[in-house]
């Protein structure tokens, strides 16, 4: 199913997040510093991004889980824990939110609530810009698209 436009920037992240994911738990020499690094230019601001902007949305089952798994993955960052731990942690928390957590808010947002969620998002989306060209020449296409009325 294709992901609602106010939820797209954070599936973004979940894409770099997948790979990251997998060169942890393939035990790649790359894959700490590189976590380590991403922990604070991307895994954070979406981390925070995610608590401020869907909470509002979530059951308090839904809540609680969103928070416990972040404060997991915080917190094996900082004690250093095994890598493959890590990974796995990431995986598993991303693939929840893309195939259930993600669905479910996009079912329940009503138009009001989704555009608003949808210029928040945008928002979120412009900070993240200094860190990737790439991604802003790729978002920006997109604003246009939408701009444009195009799918
Ligand atoms: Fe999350
Ligand atoms: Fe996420």
């Amino acid at each position: 199913m294709r992901r609602h436009p106010a939820l797209e920037p954070f599936s973004r992240d979940h894409n770099d997040a997948l790979i990251l994911a997998r060169k942890l738990i393939e035990g790649r020499a790359e894959a700490v510093p590189e976590l380590e690094r991403l922990w604070i230019a991307d895994l954070q601001p979406h981390f925070a991004a995610e608590e401020r902007l869907l909470l509002p949305f979530l059951s308090r089952d839904e809540a609680d889980r969103l928070l416990a798994e972040h404060a997991a993955l915080a917190q094996a960052i900082a004690a250093s824990a095994n890598p493959q731990d890590m990974g796995r942690l990431l995986h598993d928390h991303v693939r929840w939110e893309e195939r259930s957590l993600f669905p479910a808010v996009e079912a329940r947002l009503t138009d009001r609530q989704a555009a608003e969620l949808l210029e928040a998002a945008d928002a979120y989306e412009r900070s993240r810009w200094a860190d990737s060209p790439r991604r802003a020449e790729l978002v920006q296409r997109r604003w246009s698209r939408r701009r444009r009325g195009l799918p």
